[in-house]
C-alpha cells in the first residue's frame, strides 16, 4: 500500500476508512462522520485487523463527540454511543484498549481526544517499524545462511490492519527491503478472504514475489519443506503467550512445529492483554452462518445445514516460536511468558 493511503484517516471533521470489503478490485474510501456507521464499518470489516480498528475505535470518541454536540445528547448518551464502538467486536484487544485511552481525555474536550487518538495512530506506525526490524533481525540469526527465505502468513497483518506498516507483513516487508526474501505463501483465508484479497493486493503493490494457496494447502506447503518460518500478526495475546488470530492459525502452528521450524506472532504490545490469563479466556467473535454457507450471496451448502463461523482460533503459547513485539522477541515455547517480560 503507498504510504499515503492508510486504512483510517482523521480528516478534521470525521473519519475516512479504506473500504477493505472492496478490494482488490475497487480501492475507495468512506467517510464516517456518525456512531452508527462506524459500528456498522467495524463489524462489516470495511475495517478491520485488530491495530486498526484501535485507530478507528480512538477516532470514534471524537466522532461520539461531535454527534452529541450536534444532536444534542447528554454525557451518558455520548458514554453509551463510546461503549458501542468499544463492543463492536470482542477479539481484538486493541479495540478496547485504545478506545479506553482516548475516552479518559474526554473531560479535557475535543481537542485533547483529537490529539490522543492522533497519538495511538502514530504510536502503532512507530511499533510496527520497530517490530518489524526485530523480527528480520530474528529470523536471518536463526536461518544463519545467506539465502533468501520463505515465508507463510495467515490473513493480513499488513497496512490495510494497522495504523500502518503492518506486524507481520511489516517484518516481510523489511526481509524484502533487506533483500533476503524469496517468496510469501500467503493463505487466502476463508471465508472472507483477507489473505487473497488483502495481502496478495499489498504484496503486489510492494513487488514482493507470492503465491496464494487455500488454507487447506498451508500445512502440505509447511511439511514438504517448501517453506522456512511462517509469521502471523494476532487479535489478543493473552499473559501466558497464548495467541488468538484469524481462524486457522492454529493449524499453520501446528504443522510448523512438527516440521521444526519458527512460527512468529508479531504484534505491537497493545495487543498483549496481560488481564487475560490464558487463551481460554479469550473471547472469539462467532460470525453470521451465512459467511460459510454461501458464496457471494449463492447458497452452497445443503439448504438445512447450519454453519459454524467462528472468526479467530487460539494458538497455544507453547507453538509460539517467538512473539515479535517493538520490545524485542520473546521465545514463548522456550519460556519466554509476556506475563513476566512485559509488565
Ligand atoms: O477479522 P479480521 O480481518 O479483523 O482479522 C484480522 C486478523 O486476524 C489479523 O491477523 C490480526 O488482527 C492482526 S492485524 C495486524
Amino acid at each position: 500500500m503507498s504510504q499515503e493511503l492508510r486504512a483510517v484517516d482523521w480528516t478534521g471533521t470525521g473519519l475516512t476508512l479504506v473500504d477493505q470489503t472492496l478490494l482488490p478490485h475497487r480501492t475507495e474510501t468512506v467517510d464516517v462522520s456518525d456512531v452508527d456507521t462506524l459500528v456498522d464499518a467495524i463489524q462489516r470489516l470495511v475495517v478491520r485487523g485488530a491495530p486498526a480498528i484501535g485507530a478507528a475505535g480512538g477516532y470514534g470518541v471524537a466522532l461520539a463527540l461531535l454527534q452529541g454536540e450536534r444532536e444534542g445528547w447528554t454525557d451518558g448518551e455520548i458514554l453509551r454511543a463510546i461503549a458501542r464502538i468499544r463492543e463492536a467486536r470482542p477479539t481484538a484487544v486493541n479495540l478496547m484498549v485504545c478506545v479506553d485511552r482516548v475516552t479518559a481525555r474526554l473531560p479535557e474536550g475535543l481537542d485533547a481526544v483529537l490529539e490522543e487518538a492522533a497519538a495511538v495512530q502514530r504510536e502503532d506506525v512507530e511499533a510496527n517499524r520497530g517490530l518489524a526490524a526485530y523480527g528480520a533481525d530474528w529470523l536471518l540469526k536463526k536461518a544463519g545462511e545467506d539465502r533468501p527465505l520463505r515465508i507463510l502468513t495467515h490473513c493480513n497483518a499488513g497496512a490495510l490492519a494497522t495504523a500502518g506498516w503492518g506486524t507481520a507483513l511489516g517484518v516481510v516487508r523489511e526481509l524484502h527491503a533487506r533483500g533476503r526474501l524469496e517468496v510469501v505463501y500467503a493463505d487466502e483465508t476463508r471465508p472472507l478472504l483477507q489473505g487473497s484479497r488483502l495481502t496478495a493486493w499489498e504484496l503486489a503493490q510492494e513487488g514482493i514475489p507470492h503465491y496464494v494457496q487455500v488454507d487447506g494447502a498451508a500445512a502440505g506447503t509447511i511439511l514438504r519443506g517448501a517453506v522456512d518460518a511462517a509469521i502471523v500478526g494476532a487479535d489478543r495475546i493473552a499473559a501466558n503467550g497464548d495467541t488468538a488470530n484469524k481462524v486457522g492459525t492454529v493449524g499453520v502452528a501446528l504443522a510448523c512445529a512438527d516440521a521444526g521450524i519458527p512460527f512468529l506472532v508479531a504484534a505491537p504490545t497493545t495487543t498483549v492483554d496481560l488481564s487475560t490469563a490464558t487463551g481460554d479466556d479469550i473471547p472469539i467473535e462467532l460470525r453470521d452462518e451465512a459467511e460459510v454457507l454461501e458464496w457471494a450471496g449463492v447458497r452452497t451448502a445443503p439448504v438445512g445445514s447450519r454453519g459454524h463461523n467462528p472468526a479467530f482460533d487460539v494458538t497455544p503459547g507453547r507453538l509460539v516460536t517467538g512473539l515479535v513485539t517493538e520490545r524485542g522477541v520473546l521465545e514463548v515455547s522456550a519460556g519466554e511468558l509476556p506475563a513476566d517480560r512485559l509488565r
